[in-house]
């Protein structure tokens, strides 16, 4: 087990079996505070289901995983209730409640978790979708009536209505167009270096590699097949990884090449966001009884 007081996500020694299936056969990886990491593999190679066994929602078949410090299973149910709230997920498929509206949506963590007044959570939710770049409109339309990028704005302000510390996010560009997977990309960015959110995401667009991860797990028969930073991860030597990456052109236009992204002194409104200028202070909730 890494032991860096900065780590925020542990995962030592994983096994995943259903059935005869074989799934992980000793994963390890840590994140620290800040980082923003993705993970890649080839389909059914296991990646949702680690970010569900570390984010407690799922039991591997052995190994530790420790989040913000606790061993998440082992912790008490109070412990990993408590835990839950300090992370913030977004599902493969938005999975937002097709019968409430945005807003009400994005209102349910605030609803189930705090005592709030109707009238703060209101001015809540609306604080958060600007932080996504939606409108207080947006909040009173139904998700169906929203486009697809939208909706995952909508996903995100949801898992950031409890100001995580962590959001964990599984394939979040898959089936946007590319102009809108690039703004998706800076927002996560925009969040990850002005609010200090620690990121872990899965995906396949190699845009999103190049232009915000600071560094790359890849996963494959069962194990960490290479961790570290894309030009590294992009010259391993493995099967699956160079024909991953020769089968995909590197994109000549990366949006924020990791040399050129904004250091994290450089205030939100300049860093290449469509989020409006909110700092971590704005945000602060009040404390919950
Ligand atoms: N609850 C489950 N029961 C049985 N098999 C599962 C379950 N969850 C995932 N799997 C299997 O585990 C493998 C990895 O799935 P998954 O983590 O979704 O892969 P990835 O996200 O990398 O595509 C797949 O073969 C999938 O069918
Ligand atoms: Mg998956």
């Amino acid at each position: 087990m890494a032991d860096s007081a900065a780590a925020v996500i542990e995962a030592h020694d994983i096994h995943t079996r259903f059935g005869d299936q074989v799934v992980h056969a000793g994963v390890t990886f840590s994140i620290d505070r800040g980082e923003l990491v993705a993970v890649i593999g080839g389909s059914g190679s296991g990646k949702s289901t680690l970010l569900r066994e570390v984010v407690g929602l799922q039991r591997p078949s052995s190994g530790q995983i420790r989040l913000l410090g606790e061993e998440v299973w082992t912790a008490a149910p109070a412990t990993l209730n408590a835990l839950r709230q300090r992370v913030g997920m977004l599902f493969q498929d938005g999975a937002l409640f097709s019968s409430m509206s945005v807003g009400e949506n994005i209102a349910v963590p605030l609803r189930e978790h705090t005592r709030l007044s109707p009238a703060t959570i209101e001015r809540l939710v609306t604080l958060q979708m600007a932080l996504v770049g939606l409108t207080p409109a947006d909040g009173e339309k139904m998700p169906s009536e929203l486009s697809g990028g939208m909706r995952k704005r909508a996903g995100i302000a949801r898992a950031l209505a409890l100001e995580p510390e962590i959001l964990f996010l599984d394939e979040p560009t898959s089936g946007l167009d590319p102009v809108t997977a690039r703004q998706f990309d800076q927002l996560l960015l925009s969040l990850n270096r002005s609010l200090g959110i620690t990121v872990m995401l899965i995906t396949h667009d190699l845009d999103t590699l190049i232009g915000i991860t600071s560094r790359i797990i890849a996963i494959g028969n069962g194990t960490v097949i290479a961790d570290g930073p894309f030009a590294q991860v992009r010259h391993h030597d493995d099967p699956w990884l160079r024909e991953y990456f020769n089968s995909r052109p590197a994109p000549r236009d990366a949006p924020t090449p990791l040399d050129q992204r904004p250091s994290s002194s450089q205030p939100l409104s300049q860093a290449p966001s469509p989020a409006p200028s909110l700092s971590r202070p704005q945000m602060r909730l009040p404390s919950y009884p």
